[in-house]
């Protein structure tokens, strides 16, 4: 980017006091940590929501989220801050691990599973997990297992984008071709592709945030995956969510977190590393 226009996007950022306020509110909320270098994106960000609530400036939108706000301005913002860069087989790894732990469960007579997303984001990591997990099942020659993913995001566009379950092709490349075929369709009024029932049954969508524990299942789970989302949260948050997962988790469930994330502090000796961002329950 030039310099000029980075000074231009620089002089129409929030002052520094604003900022500070809004990045702690946001914290509060839903964990986020906002470094001073996101202080240009969140006024770029921001300056949407300014010109639809009609609102003069950064501190008369504080102001109103203080003051006036619902719980729906709550909403948009969480959708403006948060990042939501996905794929299908993201972290490819991950998914070879899950064939192989679903087809040993159901080879040994595991009859129910359950599977938690716990950041969704436009659904391509839940659909992924239910193909590999179909794909185990059907090589394990236990369709009929009772297999549920909960898929969850604090994002309510992300949630209805999951729920949706329409992708462009481009978006479906990392899917091997016959699975594509089998549960993919063109959808010829949007040109997008619509998920199958079959793989859209076993998911259930809910909004959740991560930041606010404890959550409201109960377990035993037999994977989760939570990844790419710690990244942004500070120690405290984190270490919320590992404790969560560990009382979520069976022993010998797994739990996938994002390349560039690791899991830290106490919790840390009750989990087994199996591989690169894997872990294991004791
Ligand atoms: C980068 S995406 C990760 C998507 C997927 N897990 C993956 O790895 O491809 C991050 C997601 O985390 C969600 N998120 C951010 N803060 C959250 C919170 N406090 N609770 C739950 N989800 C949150 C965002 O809405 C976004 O969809």
């Amino acid at each position: 980017m030039a310099f000029a226009k980075i000074e231009q996007e620089d002089a129409q950022a929030m002052d520094g006091a604003t900022f500070n306020k809004l990045r702690s509110m946001i914290y509060d909320r839903c964990g986020i940590t906002l470094r001073d270098t996101k202080r240009t994106m969140l006024s770029a960000r921001i300056r949407k929501r300014l010109r639809s609530l009609q609102l003069d400036g950064f501190p008369r939108y504080l102001e109103y989220l203080v003051n006036e706000a619902d719980e729906e301005e709550w909403v948009q913002l969480i959708n403006v801050v948060s990042t939501n860069v996905t794929a299908f087989f993201r972290e490819p790894h991950h998914f070879d691990e899950l064939f192989k732990a679903v087809k040993q469960w159901a080879s040994g007579g595991q009859r129910r599973m359950r599977f938690w997303s716990a950041a969704s984001s436009s659904g391509q990591e839940p659909y992924t997990m239910s193909i590999v997990i179909r794909r185990a099942l059907q090589a394990a020659g236990r369709q009929d297992t009772d297999a549920k993913i909960l898929a969850t995001d604090i994002s309510t566009k992300m949630l209805s984008m999951c729920k949706a379950g329409q992708y462009p092709a481009e978006a479906l490349k990392p899917i091997p071709n016959d699975e594509r075929n089998r549960y993919f369709q063109l959808d010829r009024s949007t040109g997008n592709y619509q998920v199958s029932p079959t793989l859209r049954q076993m998911i259930t969508f809910a909004r959740l945030n991560l930041a606010e524990p404890p959550y409201i299942m109960k377990g035993p789970l037999d994977a989760v995956f939570c990844r790419n989302v710690m990244i942004y949260f500070d120690n405290h948050v984190r270490s919320n969510i590992c404790d969560q997962v560990l009382r979520l988790l069976k022993p010998g469930g797994l739990f996938m977190i994002g390349h560039a994330e690791s899991l830290q502090g106490p919790q840390l000796k009750e989990f087994v590393r199996i591989g690169a961002s894997m872990y294991r329950k004791k």
